[in-house]
């Protein structure tokens, strides 16, 4: 969508608030012993008392209100049974609508235990996010955002998943424009004042693509290999973009 007045504006920043809200009690509980199922409760229950439905469930009639998913899995993991363990690395990601707006969200990170490696790759793909939020602007090439993730994901060693990425939000969870999550200088599409996206790249040691899994939900990379997302979303202004997720 394109926010053209002050009361676009408000309402994504409430579904904002409503989807932060969730994340952050879900990763202040996580921790080993509890199931998926348990962490996604917590997140059901906030979206539920901030007026918000589950973008997932509400879209696609996902088995679940949030998206959680451990070690290998990338996205779109099924909270069930599944028991957490110290040092696990998990994802969270969390999109929600209220009163007709959606923002999205996640964050990979780690349950409980220190792991450097794990801990660097969650590490770099923030820092990735952060170098494209300071290239967004209104008039550059939408592909600002992949060259600075390209840029950051290349110096430290990791691929870039190049089977899912970045999509306009707003009004739906997927909306125009979806782009590669790359660099790509044969882009030629341009940032829009008012434009709503997210901005969050998969970064891996593996090869650059996930694989669904059996259960027709989960995206993977091959077993031992890391994987780590973060996500915002944001209003592309003339200026620093607006952080609907912050
Ligand atoms: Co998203
Ligand atoms: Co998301």
């Amino acid at each position: 969508m394109t926010v053209d007045c002050d009361e676009d504006l408000k309402g994504l920043l409430a579904a904002g608030r409503a989807v932060r809200t969730a994340f952050d009690a879900m990763k202040k509980a996580a921790r080993s012993g509890m199931t998926t199922a348990d962490l996604d409760t917590i997140g059901a229950r906030l979206l539920a008392q901030a007026g918000a439905r589950s973008a997932p469930q509400l879209y696609y009639d996902f088995p679940g209100a949030t998206c959680i998913s451990v070690n290998e899995e990338a996205a779109h993991g099924i909270p069930g049974e599944r028991v957490l363990n110290e040092g696990d690395m998990i994802n969270i990601d969390v999109s929600a609508e209220l009163a007709g707006y959606v923002a999205d969200m996640g964050e990979s990170f780690i349950v409980g235990a220190s792991r450097p490696l794990e801990q660097r790759i969650c590490d770099t793909v923030q820092a990735a996010v952060r170098a494209a939020l300071k290239m967004v602007r209104a008039g550059r090439s939408l592909n600002v955002i992949g060259r600075a993730v390209q840029k950051v994901a290349d110096h430290a060693g990791y691929k870039i998943v190049e089977n899912l990425g970045s999509h306009g939000v707003g009004r739906s969870i997927h909306e125009e424009p979806s782009y590669v999550p790359i660099d790509n200088p044969r882009e030629s599409r341009k940032l829009k004042k008012g434009m709503v996206l997210t901005i969050e790249p998969f970064l891996t040691t593996g090869r650059p693509w996930v694989n669904e899994q059996a259960d027709g939900w989960t995206l993977s990379v091959a077993p031992g290999q890391l994987v780590a997302q973060f996500e915002h979303t944001l209003v592309v202004t003339d200026r620093e973009p607006v952080i609907i997720t912050r």
